[in-house]
């Protein structure tokens, strides 16, 4: 018998053939937790991106199951312990959308320093109305970045190119690689205080819940701009309006939600405030990398093997 993968999100072409060549694959985006408890126990392996919430009920009834993948960093939309419980394997493809999250910051940065989204807006509907839409420069500003992993370091690489001066926070990154790259790395405190821009790059875990909520807003400069290419959650949404509200800062950028879609949020009233439905890893070039990576994961488990990131 052959095996069986389920691909419940859409995944990048060159994956899917891969799979393909080794496997009998199903490829059913938008199934419900009842549709996929159903159908789970007759496929060896599920490969999702972040559409699929893995429940610990899916996981329950995959009594086949040997590998779980997801196509992207975050495995927090995966019930992790329990596909651990039951013998499952899950791994993910944290290298491959890298470049991709990190241009969307910097896109996302110069956008909301120059007011782009509003702009285009504005321009759209018939009116010519330049001196609103005023912007300021990243040159010279500083900018304070939250987390310095993959990501953070290469968007921190990019705002040097751009002659920001870059400041980092890293409970688990020794200064010295800071310091050989140009950056200094200091307190989430001070970085707060110092910082012209604050992007964070951290996963949602509990130390980064609202790591930036009204305390520690107050704390920050007038005019701060504030950036989440990361995780919804990571910035506590009610302070952030209130303090777009007060005029305390300046705009914020967001690709991700405390809840996806945002459809109640009143974040996305505010003309400060600019948006984009989670894309952080939505190049074709980031979308091929990481379904390559997890269809070679894939098979490597299911002829025996390990998950070279599991
Ligand atoms: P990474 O693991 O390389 O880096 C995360 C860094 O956060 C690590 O260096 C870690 O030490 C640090 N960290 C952990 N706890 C912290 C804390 N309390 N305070 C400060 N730093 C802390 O991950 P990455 O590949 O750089 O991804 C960063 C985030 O971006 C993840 O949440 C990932 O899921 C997200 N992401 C989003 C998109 C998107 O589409 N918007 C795309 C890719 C990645
Ligand atoms: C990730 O964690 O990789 C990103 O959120 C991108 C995605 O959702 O695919």
């Amino acid at each position: 018998m052959s095996f069986k993968v389920l691909v419940s999100d859409p995944l990048a072409k060159e994956g899917v053939d891969i799979l393909k060549g080794f496997c009998d694959v199903d490829e059913k985006a938008d199934l419900s937790e009842d549709e996929l408890v159903k159908i789970i126990g007759g496929y060896d392996a599920l490969i999702v991106r972040s559409g699929t919430q893995v429940t610990a009920r899916i996981i329950e009834a995959a009594d086949r199951m040997k590998y779980i993948g997801r196509a992207g960093v975050g495995v927090d939309n995966i019930d992790c312990d329990a596909a651990t419980k039951k013998g499952i394997i899950v791994s993910n493809a944290p290298e491959g959308n890298t470049l991709a999250a990190t241009e969307h910051t910097i896109a996302m940065m110069m956008a909301l320093a120059r007011n782009i989204p509003q702009a285009t807006a504005s321009l759209k509907k018939g009116e010519w109305k330049r001196s609103k839409f005023m912007g300021n420069e990243m040159n010279g500003k500083v900018l304070g970045v939250v987390g310095f992993g993959r990501i953070g370091r290469e968007v921190s690489k990019r705002a040097q190119a751009l002659q920001m001066t870059v400041i980092a926070y890293d409970p688990f990154i020794p200064a010295e690689v800071g310091a050989a790259m140009g950056v200094e790395m200091m307190s989430v405190a001070e970085l707060f205080t110092k910082a012209d821009v604050i992007t964070v790059h951290t996963p949602l875990i509990p130390s980064t819940t609202h790591l930036v909520n009204k305390e520690s807003i107050a704390t920050m400069k007038d005019g701060v701009r504030l950036i989440n290419c990361a995780r919804g959650g990571i910035i506590d949404e009610a302070a952030l309006y209130e303090a777009i509200t007060s005029g305390k800062v300046a705009g914020a950028a967001l690709d991700v939600f405390e809840q996806e879609p945002p459809t109640d949020s009143p974040l996305l009233s505010l003309d400060k405030v600019i948006v984009t439905p989670h894309l952080g890893a939505s190049t074709v070039e980031a979308q091929k990398n990481v379904a390559i990576s997890v269809a070679q994961q894939c098979i490597e488990v299911l002829k025996g093997g390990s998950a070279k990131n599991a």
